[in-house]
């Protein structure tokens, strides 16, 4: 057991639907424990410059449905220098901040790894709405973004069937295709291009022409964000493009940051305050340099280091000497994570193509 006084949190990167719920759980859980919370405005920049708020449980006791973050977000490069976290760690030392618990992507995991090496124990929960942390089966803030970019979907697929059209829709997701892939079964789309996957071109231009020659008037494809062509530029607009220049009566849309934003679902808010709550747990265990993951159901822990690793396993961006510091048995259940990650998303495509049929 460790005796914290007091705890910072902050939330960094992408904000997400449901970062605001598992604020709340984190301030409720450290009550319960006597710990003070103090929110950190603006992720790691606000550590550096020293942005800090009292969380009561009075603050936080309405923002359980609220989206975006309460605690404001940024991406911050200074962080990632030596003088950076020293001004970091600084903050915590003249605040009396004892621990830290970090709301964000992999660039927050690691931010709250360089705060533990620095001495201040933290740990990592996972909120991005493209799901893209490869030790974990979910990241808050997906379930509301696709349910965000369906409706967005279902509006469009109203319009194409007055006008008879196909609509060509990018969702983001960063280099990671689930969201597309849940929006496109989600919405009967006729095809979804994400980069883990090859598409073949050819063969869905023919759909669209088979499915207009029968008589079917709207049809939408869903393209992820992180799918580029050789140039590097988007593939979603050069297939718009090529489709309008066979003929194709078509649309563009880029839902971009609308699916970011909006009140979180239950799904968001729940997950987030499970994870809240075990992110103090851990702390008061005396655990620390972990991520807070869901792995079939389930809340676990995961060493953030190991998840790191595994993320860039499952990304092809392993360094070398990246696995020197591992057990063959910790590799293998890296790969075994990678191995479940493909798994899903290849179940998650040929759902895609047999709705598509
Ligand atoms: O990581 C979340 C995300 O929304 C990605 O899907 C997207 O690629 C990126 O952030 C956009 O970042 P920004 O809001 O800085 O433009």
């Amino acid at each position: 057991m460790a005796t914290f006084r007091k705890i910072g949190v902050l939330t960094s990167g992408g904000d997400a639907p449901g970062m605001n719920a598992c604020v709340k759980a984190v301030v409720h859980r450290a009550k319960e424990q006597g710990i003070e919370v103090v929110g950190i405005n603006g992720g790691y920049a606000g550590l550096i410059k020293g942005d800090l708020v009292d969380l009561t449980s009075e603050k936080v006791a309405n923002i359980i449905g609220e989206g975006g973050t309460v605690l404001y977000t940024s991406r911050c490069p200074e962080f990632k220098t030596e003088e950076g976290i020293g001004t970091a760690v600084k903050t915590c030392r003249d605040n009396g901040i004892d621990a830290l618990i970090c709301i964000g992507g992999d660039g927050t995991f690691r931010g709250a790894t360089d705060m533990t090496f620095h001495g201040v124990p933290s740990i990592g929960v996972p909120g991005t709405i493209d799901n893209d942390i490869t030790a974990t089966d979910y990241t808050i803030g997906l379930d509301t973004s696709i349910n965000t970019a369906a409706r967005l979907i279902d509006n469009l697929r109203d319009t194409n069937e007055s006008h008879d059209r196909c609509g060509v829709v990018e969702l983001m997701g960063n280099e990671c295709g689930q969201i597309a892939l849940y929006a496109a079964i989600a919405s009967g789309a006729v095809a979804c291009a994400i980069p883990e996957r090859p598409f073949d071109e050819d063969a869905v231009i023919r759909r669209i022409f088979a499915r207009r020659a029968a008589g079917t008037r709207s049809t939408i494809v869903v393209v992820a964000e992180g799918l580029k062509t050789p140039e590097g530029t988007p593939y979603s607009e050069a297939f718009y493009k090529k489709i309008k220049a066979l003929g194709i009566q078509a649309k563009f849309f880029r839902a971009a940051h609308v699916i970011r934003g909006g009140r979180p679902t239950v799904r968001d808010r729940v997950t987030a305050a499970r994870m809240g709550n075990r992110a103090v747990e851990c702390l008061v265990n005396g655990e620390s340099n972990l991520v807070v993951c869901e792995e079939d159901g389930k809340i676990t822990t995961m060493d953030i280091a190991f998840a790191l690793i595994a993320d860039r396993m499952y990304k092809n961006k392993l360094k070398e000497g990246d696995l020197d510091r591992f057990t063959p048995e910790q590799i293998d259940r890296m790969k075994a994570i990678c191995e479940k990650r493909r798994t899903e998303i290849a179940a998650l495509y040929a759902t895609v193509e047999h709705i598509a049929q």
